[in-house]
């Protein structure tokens, strides 16, 4: 008979050795199986003369106990240390940063608008607004533009039902806010206005921003003035040229319109100003008497000027946008470059 103490070896020896349950099992199997070697041991039992049989009976049970417990010993370190894999691969490392969010910004059109506003209301201008529906009377008859006249036809208007139509200029909020107020007052009206128009410069709804000064020493001086020095501060350009050209709107007399020296060039003519140094931004006058007699204002005692400018354009040269249509796609590739 072998030693049992060497078998007892030999198998701790083994099961140390096994990374893995079921081979565990296979391994017991050569101990305890139905013709492990301790089972044959047992078997053999009756070949001993009858008075040895009770020791070594009781000597191969000690041994196949102490396989037993060596097995459950090395049973639950498996056990342990699978279960320690496990969570190890599970662990939440919560030290680890966030996912973080997806931060919005404001459109480069709402940004530009803040701007022009917060400029304006540094000089004292209030913001005024009103309707982007608007009637026949407010967008174009109070501003002196009778029916028939071809100042019509070049607004390329759309219209909705009984005559209403879409405001092609925010002038008509000087006319709201002339019936409702009492000079002298200053204001700007930014808002939505509509063209039946579109190509790379022109998108059928844009945004203009309206001024209109009523006092008894409005005069063009000062809206030269105050013009000039809105787009230094709007384009943060000291060395901004401007220049006035004369021009015609029918509810401003006299009219202009306001160049500013290229903010790409600095007026040397490159492709953005067509090669001329220099940039249309604005139309501008002095409120026509005929518009004035329509709100009531007596126009011998009374003054004011009036400009519109378009939001779109001054945001397209002072982020250079290429093409006006971009503001209005919503690709957000475009639109968060101005966060
Ligand atoms: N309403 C004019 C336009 O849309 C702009 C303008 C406003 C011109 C006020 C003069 C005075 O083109």
């Amino acid at each position: 008979m072998r030693d049992l103490d060497e078998i007892v070896e030999e198998a701790e020896k083994l099961f140390n050795a096994i990374e893995n349950a079921d081979e565990l099992e296979q391994a017991k199997a050569r101990y305890l199986g139905k013709s492990g070697e301790l089972t044959e041991l047992l078997k053999g039992l009756g070949k001993l003369p009858a008075e040895k049989r009770p020791e070594a009976g009781s000597r191969i049970n000690q041994t196949k106990n102490r396989l037993e417990v060596l097995l459950k010993d090395r049973r639950s370190s498996l056990q342990e240390k699978k279960l320690g894999e496990k969570l190890k691969e599970e662990s939440l490392d919560v030290t680890l940063p966030g996912r973080g969010y997806g931060k919005g910004g404001l459109h480069p059109v709402t940004q530009t608008l803040i701007r022009i506003e917060a400029l304006f209301r540094s000089i004292g201008y209030e913001v005024a607004s009103g309707p982007e529906i608007e009637n026949d009377f407010f967008n174009f008859t109070a501003l002196n533009i009778p029916e028939n006249h071809p100042a019509r036809a070049m607004h390329d208007t759309f219209y909705v039902e009984n005559g209403d139509l879409l405001r092609t200029h925010t002038s008509p909020v000087q006319i709201h806010f002339m019936l409702e107020n009492k000079p002298p007052f200053k204001l700007i009206a930014p808002g939505r206005v509509y063209r039946c128009d579109s190509d790379v410069t022109h998108t059928p709804m844009f945004h203009q921003v309206e001024g209109l000064w009523i006092d008894e020493q409005a005069n063009f001086a000062a809206l030269k003035g105050i013009l000039a020095n809105f787009m230094e501060n709007f384009f943060e350009r000291e060395d901004l040229q401007v220049r006035f050209r004369p021009s015609f709107f029918p509810f401003t007399e006299p009219s202009a319109e306001m160049d500013i020296s290229c903010v790409k060039c600095n007026g040397k003519g490159c492709r953005i100003c067509g090669h001329t140094g220099w940039l249309e931004v604005l139309g501008c006058g002095m409120v026509h008497p005929n518009v004035l007699k329509h709100v009531n204002i007596d126009s011998e005692h009374y003054t004011g000027f009036a400009f519109g400018l378009g939001v779109e354009r001054l945001a397209m040269l002072r982020y250079g946008v290429g093409d006006l249509r971009l503001f209005f796609e919503n690709d957000l590739r475009f639109l968060r470059q101005f966060n």
